[in-house]
């Protein structure tokens, strides 16, 4: 039986579910499966973006599971991001067409400005990017690029929109001097790093914090236990209270973020491991493993962006 997740009101009324499907690094036919196998356990919000380069293998798992009758258009809840490079105001419009295209499935329910950093336009074609690559920097304004984003809402193709890596300065720059509110700000949240601060912050705007990495990536860790901080699903505290709740550490970890106000967004090509990220919704954590939770917070990010730290728009060298 599919399990479904509640769903949690935007700032302009629109619902998105409390958890959602990560897709960063789910490509080609693993993640058309991997979407498919998602959408049968009950899953009903997906995260992509124009730099996972999935957007089309995303498209087509949504449209066949439609096809199949398994789902209607009006029941999932898609996230896309536009990339650095294409922060320039007169490129948005083009690169939101892309993506609008690439997934075809008549409207984006959620359009996000990937992070606060802009990157100099280099072709739509994005080559080789990750955490090691050194992009040209451009000197775009993000109040120029948000403008440029409350335009689309106007096109009727994207329901929604909203910002990622954002510091609560950047945050408060975009609420004083433009018009629409973001409706989320999608940051990395795990035990690790629980964002608490940021989070009471976005609360208080009506900001729905998605949490990206929500189980500190350990294949991250796996490949580099020196730099990438230890992912908190071996630590016996949440063994323990995942043993208590006959539930996984991944499933208390999940849990934990929804019960502290987030919307998390693991990812999972295994079909065990995506029916389990979802069946939460059937325990509560007390208020004393919530504060053993808050324990694991050490602040370390397991995505830094390191490589990009003279970024003018760098957003982590405040604490939030
Ligand atoms: P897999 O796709 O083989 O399940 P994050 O969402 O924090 O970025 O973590 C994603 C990584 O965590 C993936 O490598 C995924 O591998 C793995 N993963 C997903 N769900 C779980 C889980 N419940 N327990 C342990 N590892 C998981």
């Amino acid at each position: 039986m599919p399990i479904f997740a509640p769903t949690v009101t935007l700032n302009n009324g629109h619902k998105m579910p409390v958890l959602g499907l990560g897709t960063w690094l789910s490509r080609e036919g693993e993640g058309i499966e991997a979407i498919k196998a998602a959408i049968d356990a009950g899953y009903r919000h997906i995260d992509t973006a124009y730099l996972y380069r999935n957007e089309k293998e995303v498209g087509q798992a949504i449209r066949e599971k439609i096809a199949e009758g398994v789902i209607k258009r009006e029941d999932i809840f898609v996230t896309t991001k536009l990339w650095n490079n294409f922060f320039e105001p007169c490129k948005v419009a083009e690169a939101f067409k892309r993506s609008f295209e690439n997934l075809d499935i008549g409207y984006i329910d959620l359009y996000l400005m990937h992070s606060p950093m802009s990157f100099k336009f280099d072709g739509w074609e994005l080559g080789h990017v990750d955490a090691t690559t050194k992009p040209e920097y451009a000197d775009v304004d993000i109040v120029d690029t948000w403008r440029a984003m409350e335009e689309l809402l106007n096109t009727g193709k994207v329901r929604s929109i909203g910002v990622s890596n954002f510091n609560s300065e950047q945050i408060a720059r975009i609420l004083q001097q433009c018009e629409m509110k973001p409706v989320t700000n999608q940051v990395e949240c795990n035990p690790g790093i629980n964002q608490r601060k940021l989070i009471e912050f976005c609360r208080k705007l009506d900001i729905v914090v998605t949490a990206y990495s929500p189980l500190g990536r350990p294949n991250y860790y796996e490949m580099d236990p020196v730099k990438v901080p230890k992912p908190a699903l071996d630590d016996p505290r949440v063994k323990a209270i995942a043993e208590k709740y006959n539930k996984t550490p991944g499933q208390v970890i999940l849990r934990y973020l929804v019960e502290i106000g987030t919307v998390p967004v693991p990812k999972s090509s295994n079909p065990v491991r995506l029916r389990q990220n979802i069946d939460i919704f059937d325990f509560q954590l007390t208020k004393e493993e919530i504060e053993t939770m808050d324990g694991l917070n050490t602040g370390k990010r397991t995505v830094p962006f390191h490589v990009w730290i003279s970024h003018k728009n760098y957003p982590f060298h405040i604490e939030f």
